[in-house]
């Protein structure tokens, strides 16, 4: 195992899409971001040095981080701010973990232009559990908007109403030929016949899952998240924010007198606004014998996606992932529970400050929450707060293990009362408890699905359904022999998700919806994990330059 060591200089850029130029927020001037590429088993050193005037953290996305919490990058979560002028290093060892994940800003929107791939190999001479591809190419979807984010998401807070949605969606940062000014900025995949390619996909965008497919080929998933699955076929995937998959393309054994496009739009299940428009790019055989210009002349086939609101297909799709669960990758499953958890996840209002017409739901601001709680994020980091003892006045280690009140969560006539609670609350968990966390989709001002994203874990996705869930029949159907394990899981829109996993890192995670537009109305929240009695199961000590708030 190696260290590997990464610089990533936050700076400025001026950047050009859909005719529009902005100075955006860049790692090393790249938009996309530089690929972080290592082993599992690899230790990695970032030190991030901030040039811009924006305060900012990154968050490497699905990393286990095993008593490194203070290397996850939450705002004001694990660590406060990396102000302007001011450098910090991230220092953790990727632990049991290869296949593709991702790191991004995790403060305010800032990943919207702040994001890239991590690439983990697997320990050397380590087969894939599946064919060798020829290559491997890293497919990133993000959402490009021709104005700046952050004064989006301020106005929009201010307001009480949604933000804006983007204006295109772009593949590894490129909008695609179907979009204005944009057919120069088309991504390209050249490809040889009868060959096996690994695409490594992420779902970078803000506020939208998507489906993805290409023209005329089929897709065979074999892993997400950065864990291997049972590998099947199909014409389109899913992914959420925050989600990762690897897929293998097998090439046509024959140069085809055609080029293909690849397509993503988004799964969209709520009533909100949203960009329905798509982003392309471009399959091509690249063949010696034809010139470019015939080969620019060949016809242009276009996959068919399911339909905006397909949650058949969304459904279908999840219940075919499964994890290996093999003697090499067996899936420890929790068998029994010691602590069970129930999370209502949604919609709701705050009252709108005086001096302000707000355009939320009646007169409101929009919310959002989890248990009715939502979450006020802290002004000093809470993982500090908690290693230095001085929690009081920082938050309040009493979250609901369930609604405070309930009522028919997925019926037609929701509660009357749609404000939230807001308030600093996290949840205490003993070292190595066993948890079954059952997270329901509320209908209040609409059912949608939310891509929850818990940090700190891989879980296992045990069971899922529609309506409420009922704790007397609907364990019976769980899953706990190969079970989808991964770290972003739809709670499905009107429906419920059952996960489980081992609470045997100490630290305070972070687990929120990944549609920034839902973390910023606060639907999210804390664990904090003790640490175990051995000294190996405890909380390792705060780097000396962790930045101060
Ligand atoms: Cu991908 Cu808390 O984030």
């Amino acid at each position: 195992c190696l260290t590997r060591h990464y610089e990533f200089n936050i700076q400025m850029k001026n950047v050009t899409r859909l005719c529009h130029t902005r100075s955006i927020v860049t790692v090393n001037g790249k938009f996309p971001g530089p690929p972080i590429v290592a082993r599992e088993g690899d230790r990695l050193l970032i030190k991030v040095n901030n040039h811009v005037s924006n305060n900012i953290t990154i968050h490497w996305h699905g990393i286990r981080q095993l008593r490194s919490g203070w290397a996850d990058g939450p705002a004001y979560i694990t660590q406060c701010p990396i102000q302007t002028g001011q450098s910090y290093v991230y220092n953790f060892t990727i632990t049991g973990q290869r296949g593709t994940l991702w790191w991004h800003a995790h403060f305010s929107w800032l990943r919207s232009t702040v994001y890239g791939p991590i690439i983990i190999h697997p320990t050397q001479n380590v087969p894939y559990p599946f064919e060798k591809p020829h290559k491997e190419v890293p497919i990133i979807f993000g959402e490009w908007f021709n104005t700046d984010t952050e004064a989006i998401i301020s106005q929009a807070l201010q307001t009480g109403g949604g933000p804006n949605v983007s204006d295109a969606y772009t593949i590894n940062g490129l909008p695609g030929l179907l979009y204005n000014c944009s057919s120069k900025d088309t991504f390209k995949l050249k490809v040889k016949p009868g060959k096996t390619y690994l695409l490594r996909i992420i779902n970078a965008a803000l506020n939208d899952e998507l489906f993805f497919s290409i023209a005329n080929h089929t897709l065979t998933t074999v892993d997400v998240d950065a864990i291997y699955v049972k590998p099947f076929q199909t014409n389109t995937i899913l992914i959420a924010p925050g989600q990762t998959s690897n897929v293998l393309l097998k090439t046509k054994p024959n140069f085809p007198k055609a080029k293909f496009l690849m397509m993503a739009r988004p799964y969209a299940t709520g009533s909100g606004t949203f960009d329905n428009s798509t982003v392309t790019g471009l399959l091509e055989y690249e063949s010696p014998k034809l010139l470019h210009h015939s080969v620019k002349k060949l016809p242009l086939l276009k996959p068919s996606l399911p339909a905006l609101n397909d949650t058949t297909f969304a459904t279908k799709f999840s219940n075919k992932l499964r994890s290996l669960a093999s003697p090499q990758f067996p899936a420890n499953v929790p068998k029994k529970v010691d602590k069970h958890f129930f999370f209502t996840v949604g919609l709701g209002t705050n009252p709108c400050d005086k001096n302000q017409t707000c355009q939320g739901p009646n007169g409101t601001k929009f919310a959002a929450s989890i248990n009715n709680v939502s979450f006020v994020q802290p002004t000093t980091a809470l993982l500090q707060a908690h290693f230095s003892g001085q929690s009081t006045g920082v938050y309040k280690a009493n979250f609901p293990f369930s609604p405070s009140h309930w009522f028919n969560f997925t019926g037609t006539t929701p509660p009357n009362n749609t404000m939230v609670n807001n308030d600093t609350r996290i949840m205490v968990l003993p070292f190595n408890a066993s948890v079954e966390l059952v997270m329901q989709d509320t209908s209040i001002l609409g059912t949608e699905s939310h891509p929850l994203h818990l940090h700190g874990f891989n879980f296992f996705v045990v069971g899922q359904g529609f309506g409420n869930y009922d704790p007397n029949n609907d364990p019976k159907n769980f899953n706990l022999v190969d079970p989808v394990e991964r770290n972003t899981v739809g709670v499905p829109p009107g429906g419920w998700v059952a996960i489980r996993f081992f609470a045997d890192n100490p630290g305070v995670w972070f687990m929120h919806c990944h549609l920034e537009v839902h973390t910023s109305w606060g639907l999210k929240m804390a664990w904090l994990v003790l640490d175990g009695k051995l000294p190996n199961q405890k909380l390792l000590p705060p780097p000396s330059d962790l930045p101060k708030c």
